[in-house]
């Protein structure tokens, strides 16, 4: 498709639902006992995937368009499914799924389309094994389809990730909360908090301290009321969108601002833009941001903020190339297994469009300012490379054109919509 042209953006969105917390609201309201109200539940494709795999899996889960109203089950309620789940694209679904299922009465199997297919999974499997899981990826593979043995008593593990990631954390805990004992997870970083979080708000106990957590099994948890925040992995494109567009002044309302994800604000300012933060909800961890115009300079992201930031480095890197100087992300690696291999993906996309970005083994290395000039391009099916492609075109005086853009439907089914209200916004 000709992706949306329009140099600068003014007016205000409501950005769409937090996509992690969407996941595991569904995951939580189904093992919990009692009933759970979603609200403002993220209808993107990857959502909708676990809902579907949970309702396959027997569990009562109702969408009247407003709320999500799931009867939980508890672990022991799930039941075995007709079929093979079909996770489709979502790496969350099918990581967190696999510490549920490991300690299920039945034998399940996990498939995904060809992007998840490809994804390692022995990160999660390598320590669900250690607890007694019985899981095997396809011809003996770590990739799926992944088939889970049923009827395994789970053991409680301590476990050193080698990787910073809340998805394999996140399974481990949900394995834990099966086992008879004390487990023990400490993080390699500190990565997202939302399954910590969760366990609490549906009457559970976990301990957290510094990289840290410890969690006891077995435990039963309570269906609760749920209103998910905007996913600020999502407004991170009209951020810096506001911030590199000239003339621009954006505020997005309601958005997640859970200090585990807010890596791109604190980059953001690092560069010289100044994102001022409004209506503050403590109890639901949300804020209205407002970002404008912005002069920016280079800086260096690395180490620690790394996993606060993972899914915003396609936008940041963009955001790079409007910057005076060099910017230099290093300690990545970790975005050469997502969606797409998300280093070669940004540099080489954005190399089509005059960007001066230069691939390295754990990172990019980004020169700016530099002037974007149209092209070809895709999404290479990822969601994040095309919305952070449109944001790239709107930067462009010729016309940029952009394959599989259907791919952004995955996190943000109304990205192009609330692409034009900003644009049109900016004529009125
Ligand atoms: C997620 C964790 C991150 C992130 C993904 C969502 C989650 O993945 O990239 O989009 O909801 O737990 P990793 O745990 O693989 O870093």
């Amino acid at each position: 498709m000709k992706l949306i042209q329009g140099n600068s953006l003014q007016g205000t969105i409501h950005v769409p639902a937090d996509k992690s917390i969407s996941h595991r609201s569904i995951m939580f309201g189904a093992i919990a006992k009692g009933t759970t109200h979603v609200r403002n539940f993220l209808r993107g494709e990857d959502c909708l995937s676990t809902l579907h795999a949970f309702k396959a899996l027997g569990v009562p889960i109702q969408d009247d368009g407003e709320v999500i109203t799931i009867e939980g089950v508890g672990f022991d309620g799930l039941q075995a499914p007709a079929q093979a789940l079909d996770i489709g694209n979502s790496g969350t679904t099918i990581r967190l799924i696999m510490g549920i299922l490991s300690g299920a009465a039945f034998d399940t199997e996990l498939f995904g389309d060809a992007s998840l297919n490809k994804r390692p999974m022995n990160r999660v499997m390598m320590p669900l094994r250690e607890m007694n899981a019985q899981l095997i990826g396809a011809n003996d593979t770590e990739f799926p389809p992944i088939k889970i043995k049923g009827g395994q008593t789970l053991t409680p593990i301590h476990y050193q990730m080698p990787v910073a990631s809340a998805q394999v954390k996140s399974a481990l805990i949900f394995a834990a909360l099966q086992t008879k004992g004390t487990s023990t997870i400490i993080e390699k970083e500190l990565s997202r908090n939302h399954t910590e979080d969760m366990i609490r708000q549906f009457g559970g106990e976990i301990t957290v301290t510094g990289k840290e957590i410890t969690i006891h099994g077995p435990q039963e948890l309570t269906g609760q009321e749920v209103v998910v925040p905007g996913d600020i992995s999502s407004a991170a494109f009209f951020l810096v969108a506001g911030a590199i567009l000239p003339n621009s002044h954006i505020t997005l309302k309601n958005v997640g601002i859970n200090p585990t994800r807010t890596g791109i604000l604190t980059v953001l300012e690092q560069m010289g833009a100044t994102i001022e933060q409004t209506e503050i909800d403590e109890a639901n961890q949300s804020a209205t941001l407002t970002v404008q115009t912005s002069a920016l300079t280079s800086c260096v992201i690395e180490g620690e903020i790394i996993p606060y930031l993972i899914d915003e480095l396609p936008i940041i890197a963009l955001l790079a190339t409007q910057a005076h100087g060099t910017t230099i992300i290093k300690d990545a690696e970790e975005l050469k297994v997502k969606e797409t291999n998300r280093i070669d993906a940004t540099a080489e996309e954005l190399q089509k469009l005059g960007a001066d970005i230069t691939p390295t083994e754990d990172g990019l290395i980004i020169n700016g300012p530099t002037k974007l000039h149209g092209g070809s391009v895709s999404s290479r099916g990822d969601h994040r490379i095309g919305m952070m492609l449109q944001i790239a075109a709107l930067l462009t005086d010729e016309a940029v054109e952009l394959e599989n853009p259907e791919a952004i439907a995955i996190s943000y089914p109304t990205f192009f919509e609330d692409v034009e209200t900003l644009v049109n916004g900016a004529t009125l």
